[in-house]
């Protein structure tokens, strides 16, 4: 991926590419999970699938379907992966489930958080140490990513003031500290930011062997 580089994450594979009309790359059973959606909605699952698609191809596997479980995508036997998309860029990641348990992938403009939104995405004592919107930007970014990894594992809802982000640099940290059981796996995850052309995206995963 030329653009974005996650530090530290090599055992990830990275696919970006810019949105566009990738309709006719789509395998016939994904095309029929958005044939009710509005064009852009087609445009930018179509380029996430595109992206997940290319890195299969990267990794040496059988082009597949990626089809859904709800909203979260289904990935080939043995492997786990995530997508994100903007209205100008959809990424994709794929791992073998030997490398985590669970992995997510985000990305957002820089310009998205706006202070007076700060506090739906950040927990008061988040709010009372940084109230810094750039800032607030990539913790929301990476609890999105969170969210992708745990959630698909665990089948609980998270909420964005259920879960604290320490940032050290172009890495964070997760913390539960909500009060529902099974969340707390994600303290164990490491995430990784990445910044380019006026756009944030991280990545976050989780160790593998948990359950
Ligand atoms: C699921 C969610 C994180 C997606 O974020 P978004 O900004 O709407 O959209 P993105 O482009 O970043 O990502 C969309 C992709 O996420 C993936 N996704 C959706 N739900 C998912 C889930 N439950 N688990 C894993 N991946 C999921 C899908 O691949 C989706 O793209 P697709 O529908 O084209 O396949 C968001 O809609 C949401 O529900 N957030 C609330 C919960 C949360 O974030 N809590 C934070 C604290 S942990």
């Amino acid at each position: 991926m030329a653009a974005f580089t996650f530090p530290g994450a090599a055992q990830f594979a990275v696919e970006l590419i810019e949105v566009g009309d990738q309709r006719a790359a789509l395998f016939e059973a994904e095309r029929a999970l958005v044939e009710h959606a509005v064009e852009k909605r087609q445009c930018e699952f179509a380029s996430g699938r595109v992206a997940a698609h290319r890195v299969m191809s990267r990794l040496g596997l059988e082009i597949a379907p990626v089809l859904a479980d709800g909203r979260a995508p289904r990935w080939p036997e043995g492997h786990l992966g995530s997508i994100a998309h903007t209205n100008q860029w959809a990424m994709a990641t794929l791992a073998a489930r030997a490398t985590t348990a669970g992995v997510g992938l985000d990305i957002e403009r820089h310009d998205r958080m706006r202070a007076e939104m700060l506090h739906l995405v950040l927990t008061p004592a988040e709010l009372e140490a940084d109230a810094d919107p750039a800032h607030g930007l990539v913790k929301f970014s990476a609890k999105e990513t969170v969210y992708k990894a745990v959630n698909p594992l665990v089948g609980t809802y998270i909420g964005f003031r259920e879960v604290e982000i320490d940032l050290r640099g172009d890495s964070f940290r997760a913390r539960y500290v909500g009060s529902k059981s099974g969340l707390t796996v994600m303290n164990d995850g490491v995430g990784v930011i990445a910044q380019h052309a006026g756009f944030v995206a991280t990545l976050f995963w989780l160790p593998p062997g948990l359950r």
